[in-house]
């Protein structure tokens, strides 16, 4: 199979980026566009449609697997992971590849995230003691824990802007980890700034709902984490997903 590509090509310390077309063979019918970028780069002849050399297309990966996030980016103006989508399911048009939006971006389709990470930091969104096991998949802290810390919700979000105050889902997803284990959460530093930094800011558009590549539940999270740390409901069970 042959596919088309359209990559956004920005070199390192350049602001302005421009779409490189190249063409991409393959016979594996199940590559991503992981695999392409990874074919792409292992192959040092590689030309574009202008007989220009592609030299090494800058993106991040890790895991492959749809577990570490690393390997966001608009996929034909979509965030999405690129190991987590196969070239299969996007038509017959080129395929256009861009750095995710929100972040500054390094270089090609490489940003940096640490926004998301300071955001964590500052609220304090870590585990500083022994959690609980649970085997309820279900519950809050299961479903929240499954937060790979991607961006893609925040590329989406209308309210989220790098800098800004309100830190969106990437942080409300794992706050909600934290404040599922909490007894009055509502009463903590966490609930502060859990209502200062998110609920204040987020408008409800629940535009982030369907982006989320692991499929986290993300109303639901919403709506337990208001609960408690908002209008300090007490859910019977600290790990419970109210329905
Ligand atoms: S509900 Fe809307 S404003 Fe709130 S985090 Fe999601 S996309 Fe952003
Ligand atoms: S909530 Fe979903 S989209 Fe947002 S950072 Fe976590 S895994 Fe990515
Ligand atoms: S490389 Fe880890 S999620 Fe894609």
């Amino acid at each position: 199979m042959i596919y088309q590509f359209e990559i956004s090509r920005t070199k390192h310390g350049d602001r302005t980026s421009r779409l490189q077309r190249i063409r991409w063979e393959t016979a594996d019918e199940s590559a991503t566009v992981a695999s392409a970028l990874t074919g792409m780069n292992a192959d040092p002849d590689l030309r574009d449609e202008n007989g220009e050399a592609v030299g090494h297309i800058f993106w991040e990966c890790s895991c492959l697997q749809k577990k570490c996030g690393a390997c966001a980016m608009r996929i034909n103006g979509v965030p999405r992971l690129a190991c987590d989508t196969p070239l299969s399911s996007l038509g017959k048009k080129p395929i256009r590849l861009e750095p995710l939006k929100k972040f500054p971006v390094i270089a090609d389709l490489m940003t940096d995230r640490q926004i998301m990470f300071d955001n964590l930091r500052e609220m304090k969104i870590w585990l500083d003691r022994e959690c609980s096991q649970t085997e309820d998949r279900d519950g809050v802290a299961f479903e929240a824990s499954r937060c790979l810390q991607c961006g893609c919700c925040l590329e989406v979000c209308p309210n989220f802007l790098p800098g800004g105050s309100f830190t969106g889902t990437a942080a409300c997803v794992p706050a909600s980890r934290i404040i599922a284990e909490m007894e009055s959460p509502a009463q903590t530093e966490l609930g502060c700034l859990y209502r200062k930094r998110i609920y204040e800011g987020c408008g409800k558009s629940l535009s982030c709902r369907n982006i989320c590549p692991a499929g986290i539940d993300i109303d639901k999270l919403l709506v337990h984490s208001n609960a408690t740390a908002v209008w300090n409901k007490s859910v019977h069970s600290p790990g419970k997903m109210l329905h």
